[in-house]
């Protein structure tokens, strides 16, 4: 498959299916986007807790749950896809400390289920797994990781993203199927709940609306590579374009910023004066003081990235000032 803009590949890929998993999130949203500018057919798939993506032509949609293995096979006999974008996952480090099981159920499990029955029915064409960044060990000293470097989580969620990385890498060697896998840094952006970037901008929001006086921060040391969203997306199509079967991509700036870096952005954006103060129940016990990824395999497919930190903060900010005050979460 080639998702390029020619129009003689186009024609090509008019009858291409790609199915994409996990479809109502974050990074699925932002990918629908993309692939629909491309002439393909597209199922998004989602879960009854998320929103249904907006209806879009060209869009087929699918309701179910990834951990049904039925569902599963029901779903790959209906559309019969030839490319598949499993994101769907239990995606938060934080709730699976709380829900091991869950995440576990989901993470693991439902990619279980999708690789299994791929196998079964002997599937012809490329499957791109979400892995993550949180599956590498802290490197010491702290450096730019690569997709070689090792493999030791930190958290529950970035264990079970492991367990899911070398699932597929197994399938995929042992059967013969065409997966690749990427390890995705910090993307963040428009629509994103539950990040730092999401909670600097709901405080700001709320204290330019006069809804909070002060902007409670959590630890401010940690240097991470922040990506934008639109450019991760771009990154997943570039690997499920052009990228080699068996191979793990980081999905990454490159960049280290400290978290210190994006306030200061996003406070020189903020409309109204800031004042920041400490909390330390905002501090997470587990925080890995460095994760930055080196971008040089998926720079070698010829992605780079094109936004800047103030334009992630800009649309960032745009995006929360749009939500309504209950959307906001509270601040002091
Ligand atoms: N965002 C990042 O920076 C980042 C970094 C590294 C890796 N990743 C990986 O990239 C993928 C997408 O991340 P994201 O940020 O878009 O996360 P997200 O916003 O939480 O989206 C994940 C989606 O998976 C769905 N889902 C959860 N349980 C499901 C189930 N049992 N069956 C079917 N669907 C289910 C969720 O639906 P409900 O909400 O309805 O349950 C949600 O729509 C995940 O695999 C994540 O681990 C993300």
């Amino acid at each position: 498959m080639n998702l390029g803009p020619a129009c003689d590949r186009r024609r090509k890929n008019a009858a291409m299916t790609v199915l994409v998993t996990g479809a109502g999130g974050f990074i699925g949203r932002w990918l629908l986007d993309v692939l629909r500018r491309r002439n393909v057919r597209i199922v998004a798939c989602f879960h009854h807790r998320s929103q249904a993506p907006v209806s879009a032509a060209g869009v087929e949609y699918a309701r179910g749950d990834i951990t049904d293995r039925a569902w599963v096979a029901k779903v790959l006999d209906r559309y019969r896809p030839d490319r598949i974008v499993h994101l769907a996952a239990r995606s938060l480090v934080g709730p699976s400390w709380e829900n091991p099981r869950d995440t576990c159920r989901v993470n693991v499990l439902g990619t279980v289920n999708l690789l299994e029955e791929l196998r079964n029915i002997g599937f012809g064409g490329r499957l791109l797994l979400a892995c993550s960044s949180a599956e590498y060990a802290a490197p010491d000293p702290p450096r730019p990781l690569l997709e070689s470097d090792r493999l030791w989580p930190a958290s529950i969620y970035g264990m079970s993203k492991l367990l899911a990385d070398q699932m597929a890498q197994i399938y995929g060697s042992r059967y013969g199927l065409d997966i690749l896998r990427v390890r995705p840094f910090f993307l963040i952006g428009p629509g994103k709940r539950g990040d730092v970037a999401s909670d600097f901008a709901q405080g700001i929001v709320s204290i330019e609306r006069g809804l909070s006086r002060r902007l409670l921060v959590g630890n401010l040391h940690p240097v991470r590579d922040f990506l934008d969203v639109r450019d991760g997306v771009e990154g997943l199509v570039t690997c499920l374009d052009r990228g080699v079967s068996g191979q793990v991509y980081n999905i990454c700036s490159g960049r280290g910023v400290p978290v210190q870096e994006l306030l200061g952005e996003f406070i020189a954006q903020a409309r109204s004066p800031v004042e920041v103060v400490g909390d330390p129940s905002r501090v997470r016990s587990h925080d890995e003081p460095y994760k930055v990824g080196d971008p040089s395999r998926i720079r070698s497919l010829g992605w780079s990235p094109h936004y800047t930190l103030e334009q992630s903060v800009a649309a960032i900010l745009e995006y929360w000032r749009a939500q309504p005050v209950d959307q906001l979460r509270e601040q002091g």
